[in-house]
């Protein structure tokens, strides 16, 4: 399948078009959102979690998800930023916006879109520990397992995946893609770059 959208890098030029493979289908995105729920129900059965969704890719993640669980939970967000902002990972990683609630005390679950060298959880994990939350846990939908350069423990993976880009359900390239309700592969080496006024 191909998309003739422009996907704009940050450096100004564009990538078009960039042919994509649907690699997760929305029918498969929303039974698997639902068997995390359950599992996220049972896990906190009685105790009212904080989640804690990182912005911009895990929104409709959070959405989706929130809807599913059915034990009572907060909902709230923080924003990083990793340097570099191209399609790998430079190591660094700012914080843009912070929890408006504390968690001290509170069990808590980091919503991710995905993870790949884990570097950006890594960092979360250390800023969100010190504020000794009851219970820290990670989900993650998507996960470039064999991509990882640190150890993390991830309570909840949705699924685990190749090394490939991926953009849609909340994933993007350079902004571009994050309302698809599929997870589609891009192939960047047959994507011509052009520049752009933009
Ligand atoms: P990490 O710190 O290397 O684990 O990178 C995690 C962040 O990189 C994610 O939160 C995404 O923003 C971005 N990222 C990594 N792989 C992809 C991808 O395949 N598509 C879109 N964003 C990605
Ligand atoms: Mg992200």
């Amino acid at each position: 399948m191909t998309n003739n959208a422009q996907a704009s890098t940050p450096s100004g030029s564009a990538i078009h078009p960039a042919p994509m493979n649907v690699l997760i289908t929305a029918d498969q995105l929303q039974k698997r959102v639902i068997e995390l729920a359950a599992q996220i129900d049972a896990d906190f059965a009685n105790e009212t979690p904080v989640l804690i969704g990182l912005l911009k890719g895990s929104f409709i993640f959070l959405a989706d998800l929130c809807r599913a669980v059915t034990i009572p939970h907060l909902v709230d967000f923080m924003a990083i930023a990793a340097y570099g902002g191209g399609t790998s990972h430079s190591g660094g990683v700012r914080l843009l916006k912070d929890l408006s609630v504390n968690i001290t005390g509170r069990s808590a679950i980091v919503i991710e879109d995905i993870i790949d060298s884990g570097l950006t959880m890594a960092y979360i994990r250390r800023l969100l520990l010190a504020r000794q939350p009851r219970r820290l846990a990670i989900a993650t939908l998507l996960d470039k397992k064999s991509r990882r350069e640190t150890d993390l423990p991830i309570e909840y993976v949705g699924f685990e995946i190749g090394g490939g880009f991926v953009v849609g359900y909340g994933l993007d390239l350079a902004e571009r893609y994050r309302h698809l309700p599929y997870i589609a592969e891009l192939d960047l080496t047959a994507a011509e770059e052009i520049p752009t006024s933009e």
